[in-house]
């Protein structure tokens, strides 16, 4: 079964053909990465109008990289949130007449469960539940227990910034470009040591997160508000430590507490190398990760999590409608 997977919910206009939920026949990202790092983050209205102009394009390519025509497509999956509402509506309403030309199936899905299912493309091996999936993105740092298929519960969340958005505002302050988190990543990896041991927040529920203070201590230090600022790199390392120990923790402490049989690292941050080492060093049981490139926006994650929805039989209709605010547990 062939599934078209669509993902316009930020700054990717993403399109996949994905066989039978986890194998990936193609995979088409168009970046508008370089669009708006000028602006130093994305602005929504030009992400909408740059999907409506990227969608078209990206389609024929997913096709012709799969070597699939567009009526060998057995179904339509689309995020419908969360994301931008006008970036949302590019992709649901190009899936919705998709689905109706085609007289296929559509399945709206949760951009934050396709990052989850991102863990089990191009595997063979069966997941195993009760499993603890830490989905840190651009938008979100959630640490949830999942139960089964479709079957969450939020365990933690961040209380103010997103460990994405935490990484994209201290690249800022250290002149990195947009995104920040790889730029950080690259410039922590040519640090000797760390620039000391930045804090780590203290949160009244267990499996929380919270990352604006750290924030604003890299400030006051590259500032020089407390002494003499250190080299970017050291501090970059510093900051992604704390980062990192926060994030591991926390996921582990959750795992052993709900006897998970697996952690699910997922989303754009779990592309980072400290984190995945970490987690993998300090995690008790197993650890599911998707290759550096599926943890990061794609159609492919889409298609995976709309085909599962599929086989539970759960299918939209045309007045599928979008959810910029949709959470997941
Ligand atoms: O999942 P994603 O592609 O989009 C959202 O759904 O938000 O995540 C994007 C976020 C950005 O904040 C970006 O800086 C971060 O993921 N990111 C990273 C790395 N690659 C992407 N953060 C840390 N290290 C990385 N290597
Ligand atoms: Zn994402």
């Amino acid at each position: 079964m062939n599934v078209l997977g669509i993902e316009t919910s930020c700054d990717e206009t993403a399109l996949a053909v994905v066989a039978d939920g986890h194998r990936i026949l193609s995979n088409i990202v168009s970046s508008q990465v370089e669009l708006h790092a000028r602006y130093g983050g994305v602005v929504p209205e030009l992400a909408s109008r740059e999907h409506v102009q990227a969608i078209v394009p990206v389609l024929e390519e997913a096709l012709r990289a799969a070597s699939v025509h567009l009526e060998e497509i057995d179904a339509v999956a689309v995020t419908r949130g969360p994301g931008l509402a006008g970036a949302l509506l590019v992709g649901l309403n190009f899936a919705k007449a998709l689905a109706f030309a085609l007289s296929r199936p559509l399945v709206g899905v949760n951009h934050l469960e396709g990052h989850i299912y991102a863990a089990w493309l191009e595997r063979d091996g069966e997941a195993e539940f009760p499993a603890i999936a830490l989905i840190v993105s651009g938008g979100h740092s959630d640490v949830v227990l999942m139960e089964g298929h479709g079957r969450y519960r939020r365990l933690g969340e961040t209380v103010d910034d997103a460990a994405g958005e935490a990484f994209d505002k201290v690249a800022r302050l250290l002149g990195l470009g947009f995104p920040g988190g790889p730029a950080i990543e690259r410039l922590a990896s040519t640090a000797a040591a760390p620039a000391g041991r930045l804090p780590r927040a203290r949160l009244e529920l267990p499996y929380d997160f919270s990352f604006s203070g750290l924030k604003t201590k890299v400030q006051r230090i590259v500032r020089g508000e407390e002494g003499k600022a250190p080299p970017a790199a050291a501090l970059a390392a510093a900051f992604q430590e704390s980062v990192v120990d926060s994030l591991v923790t926390k996921a582990v402490q959750a795992a052993t507490d709900h006897g998970a049989r697996g952690i699910i690292l997922a989303g754009g941050v779990a592309a980072n190398s400290a984190l995945r080492t970490a987690l993998a060093e300090r995690s008790p049981v197993p650890v599911a990760v998707p290759p550096p490139a599926l943890c990061t926006d794609n159609g492919a994650m889409i298609a995976a999590a709309g085909y599962t929805r599929l086989l539970a039989g759960e299918t939209a209709g045309l007045d599928l409608d979008i959810d910029p605010g949709l959470r997941i547990g």
